[in-house]
């Protein structure tokens, strides 16, 4: 049988940015459409551009710019929200006013004080009036889940009447379930005799952390469009996560007789950019695009992803855009994950010189929660490779201000021989290693330099780690650690240069 397509509905930019916290401008909002272009969603919509001017420059800016996608702006069921929806849409190559209207009991009784009938006719109404900017119109009845069947059965087929092309079943509270939601999908295509004239879309919120689940229960049950966010931002829970729909439909595709149109590869980045704009960070567990989603900590795993990757990941890395799962090491790994990223930074161990390193390093992950590589690194140096300490620091000295010229006093002993040299710089850390450099006379570029705080408070430790390159292009790394960030930085730089003379 062919696979049907299921159009992604994309709605960041609506439901997305009234997530608490979230606010975006206007060139955020078309970086963010632009990159949705490039995922090759179906339908963006880009805002409810009745809410507020910037709101309506937004979404009439994407109309101008994205051409080749359908741009939806949302409106209620006045005239003045469908009138400023079909304005902002004037330009689009193919706009869409997507309408809305609540019809449960509690949300017509409390909320717009409006009976059936009332309702009712301004769903219509709205629809036929719509229809006058546009020919592609959505009308969703909001709360739809909590909705009498039988109030929800009528105003779909009038409005389909009236002309809708697009019918949305919202769960906007995000209560029900996958069973329930696909059974009131089924019956609604039972039940509504034009049902087939239009595409029936879901729109489901995660309050009760089910909006994937029942999207995708519905999709099973023959929805055809899907409203989704990026990292499921959106109103309170949130909103069903459109990289979580879309990977769960590619990775099962067995078990769905549809497919979408997503460009996966674009998917991590994507999440990365509406992270970043929105402000909103991704939890690290989050499925697909959080931190730990490809990193694997216990030994266990570790092996048996060395050994075939697909004994723990049921996701290539790069079909979502990763280069790579990570191997993060800390207290749970075993000497296989260890020993793989020893050979990645270039250390072939003989095996009792693994063994020696491998104990440092358990000794180390009881203490810090990750070992990084620099840990590693200093690990091999101070325990297996030994650097000759051919340069030592004896005396530091520096004076520096916002008024002065920043200069440095530095004593190293060589061999037992103390040589001084004093030198200015562009900073303090700059006349140090001018200082240095005089002392040494070693032909040597920073190319890499960091600092870090290891413990915290006022008298943290500083952690510097630098790289240095020679004229062979041949890198060199290095690291200081002091309570002072000056010191921290010299002991770093000559760490580089002995390990360079060692060469
Ligand atoms: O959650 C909801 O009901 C909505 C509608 C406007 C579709 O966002
Ligand atoms: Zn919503």
């Amino acid at each position: 049988m062919d696979k049907e397509k299921v159009i992604i509905f994309d709605t960041t930019l609506r439901d997305g940015e009234q997530s608490p916290g979230a606010s975006l401008n206007i060139e955020e909002k078309i970086e963010i459409a632009q990159q949705l272009n490039r995922l090759n969603v179906d339908v963006i919509e880009a805002g409810f551009p009745a809410s507020s001017a910037g709101e309506f420059e937004a979404v009439s800016s994407i109309a101008k710019k994205i051409k080749n996608k359908i741009i939806a702006g949302l409106a209620r069921v006045t005239r003045k929200d469908i009138e400023q929806a079909g304005m902002a849409l004037k330009d689009a190559a193919h706009p869409r006013i997507h309408t809305f209207i609540a019809t449960s009991p509690i949300q017509m009784k409390y909320k717009l004080k409006m009976d059936d009938d009332e309702v009712l006719r301004s769903a219509v109404n709205a629809v036929k009036y719509a229809r006058r900017f546009s020919d592609d119109i959505e009308f969703s009845p909001e709360d739809a889940t909590r909705s009498k069947k039988q109030f929800l059965y009528r105003i779909i087929e009038k409005v389909i009447n009236a002309g809708a092309t697009v019918v949305n079943i919202p769960d906007t509270v995000g209560y029900t379930i996958p069973e329930e939601f696909a059974l009131l999908i089924r019956d609604i295509r039972n039940s509504v005799p034009n049902i087939n004239k239009i595409v029936l879309s879901v729109h489901c919120h995660d309050d009760l952390g089910l909006a994937v689940a029942n999207s995708l229960a519905a999709v099973v049950n023959g929805a055809r469009q899907v409203e989704c966010t990026i990292n499921g931002i959106g109103e309170r829970a949130g909103n069903a996560s459109l990289e979580e729909i879309v990977m769960s439909i590619k990775i099962r595709n067995a078990l769905f007789s549809v497919y979408t149109g997503i460009k996966t590869e674009e998917i991590y980045r994507t999440s990365r950019l509406v992270s970043t704009l929105s402000g909103i960070p991704v939890q690290p567990n989050k499925a697909i695009v959080g931190r730990n989603a490809f990193a694997h900590e216990a030994g266990i795993h570790q092996d048996g992803v060395l050994k075939k990757r697909a004994t723990y990941e049921i996701i290539p890395p790069r079909v979502i855009g990763l280069k790579g799962s990570r191997l993060i090491l800390g207290k749970h790994s075993g000497r296989h994950g260890f020993k793989k990223r020893l050979e990645e930074l270039g250390h072939r161990l003989s095996s009792r010189d693994m063994g020696k390193a491998f104990v440092q390093f358990k000794k180390l992950a009881d203490k810090k929660k990750e070992i990084f590589d620099e840990d590693i690194e200093a690990i091999v140096e101070e325990g297996i490779e030994k650097i000759p300490q051919l340069f030592r620091l004896e005396y530091i000295q520096v004076s520096t201000g916002n008024q002065t010229i920043p200069t440095a006093t530095v004593k190293i002993s060589k061999k037992g021989k103390i040589v001084q040299e004093a030198s200015c710089g562009d900073g303090p850390v700059d006349a140090v290693y001018r200082a240095i450099d005089r002392i040494t006379r070693v032909p040597v570029n920073l190319v890499d330099y960091s600092l870090k705080a290891v413990t915290g408070g006022k008298d943290a430790m500083g952690e510097v780690n630098i790289k240095v390159e020679d004229k062979r292009k041949r890198l060199f790394s290095g690291r200081g650690l002091s309570t002072d960030v000056i010191e921290a930085s010299a002991l770093a730089y000559i760490n580089a240069i002995n390990k360079f003379f060692r060469k």
